[in-house]
Parts: C-alpha cells; sequence; structure tokens
C-alpha cells in the first residue's frame, strides 16, 4: 500500500519531521514528503478565483490522494496546528472535501512542552476527520529535547508506548 509521512510544518528543522521519521523507520517504508519541497501560498480566495489552483497545489494533493496509509505529526503553534499545515489543507479541500477518505491514519504531535504539542493533535485529528480520513492511532511526545536525542526516542517508557501503537497499527491497515 502507498504508505506517505510529514509533519505540518515548514521548519528546515521540524521535530515533528524528526518524530514522523523514526515512526517511519518502526513502521517499515514510506515516502516522506516536506511542505518545503512545495511552492504553495497562504491559501487566499482571490488567487482561487484568478489562477485557479497552480500545479504544486494540485501536485500536493495528488500525493495525498494517492495515499492509503498516512503517518502524520502536528506542529504546535498557540494551541493549535501550525497556519502552513491549515493553508495546504485548505488548498485541497477545495478541489475535493473529502480528499482524506478512505485513508488510513496514524496521527503524532511533538513539542518541547510538557503537554507534547496534544492541542494540535486533537486539532488536526478533527480536522482530518471532517476530510474523511480514519485516524487508528494517536501519539504525542512531551518534551521533546529530553525524549528524544539523535533521532530516537530516549524514554524507554515512551519509546515502548510509540512501538505498540506502530504494531497495532500495522494490525489494523
Ligand atoms: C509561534 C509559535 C507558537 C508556539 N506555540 C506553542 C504552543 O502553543 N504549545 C507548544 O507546546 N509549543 C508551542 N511552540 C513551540 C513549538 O512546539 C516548537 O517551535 C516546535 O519546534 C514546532 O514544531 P516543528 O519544529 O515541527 O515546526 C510555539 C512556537 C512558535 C514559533
Amino acid at each position: 500500500m502507498n504508505t506517505i509521512a510529514f509533519a505540518g510544518s515548514n521548519s528546515k528543522t521540524s521535530i515533528n519531521k524528526q518524530l514522523v521519521t523514526y515512526a517511519v523507520h518502526l513502521y517499515g517504508e514510506a515516502y516522506i514528503l516536506d511542505f518545503n519541497d512545495y511552492s504553495i501560498p497562504t491559501y487566499d480566495i482571490d488567487i482561487e478565483k484568478e489562477d485557479g489552483f497552480s500545479d504544486e497545489v494540485i501536485r500536493f494533493y495528488q500525493t495525498i490522494k494517492d495515499a492509503q496509509i498516512v503517518l502524520i505529526s502536528f506542529s504546535e503553534h498557540n494551541a493549535c496546528f501550525t497556519a502552513v499545515f491549515k493553508s495546504y489543507m485548505d488548498w485541497c479541500s477545495r478541489i475535493e472535501y473529502q480528499f482524506f477518505k478512505d485513508k488510513k491514519i496514524f496521527a503524532m504531535s511533538t513539542s518541547p512542552g510538557g503537554y507534547g504539542g496534544r492541542n494540535s493533535l486533537e486539532a488536526g485529528i478533527k480536522l482530518i476527520t471532517k476530510f474523511g480520513g480514519e485516524v487508528l492511532e494517536e501519539f504525542a511526545l512531551p518534551k521533546f529535547n529530553e525524549n528524544f536525542i539523535d533521532g530516537k526516542i530516549t524514554n524507554i517508557e515512551l519509546d515502548h508506548e510509540l512501538k505498540s501503537k506502530i504494531q497495532s497499527f500495522k494490525n489494523k491497515v
């Protein structure tokens, strides 16, 4: 099955990209995409009216569309997912509202704080579910800087939690 993974961030040093990359390593294989690989402006209804959907928007939408399995890690800005994530979702939703339909999702978040970006995780799950995605497992990693070093989760309990959720996800898809 076609599997993709991404962080809801355009940070070149995204901690959520680091987490999702580790999750892919545990899962097996996935195409890891990066918002920086696309040139997409903030969603603007006037741009849509004047120019329609750019090739870059269609390329991003098509990458999501072609996947059956999606691993996402939601970055948190001010107790929600990032503006860039919302903008990408807004563009895709204008092409087809249910663009996550029938996709199986592993949803994650992390932040430097003790709540691990759970606000963005909850908001992200709500949005993706509206678009038709089915979230089968979720995981939040608190205190990224303490618990994630050299590409891995160093806290044994949290690492075990992620590994068992990945296994459960694999059993369900
Ligand atoms: C504008 C802004 C708002 C933030 N708000 C929160 C927040 O509400 N909760 C939180 O845990 N971290 C917050 N952070 C810290 C981010 O979680 C941190 O920058 C993290 O690295 C973002 O994820 P990323 O590296 O994947 O982009 C905020 C950071 C920025 C720049």
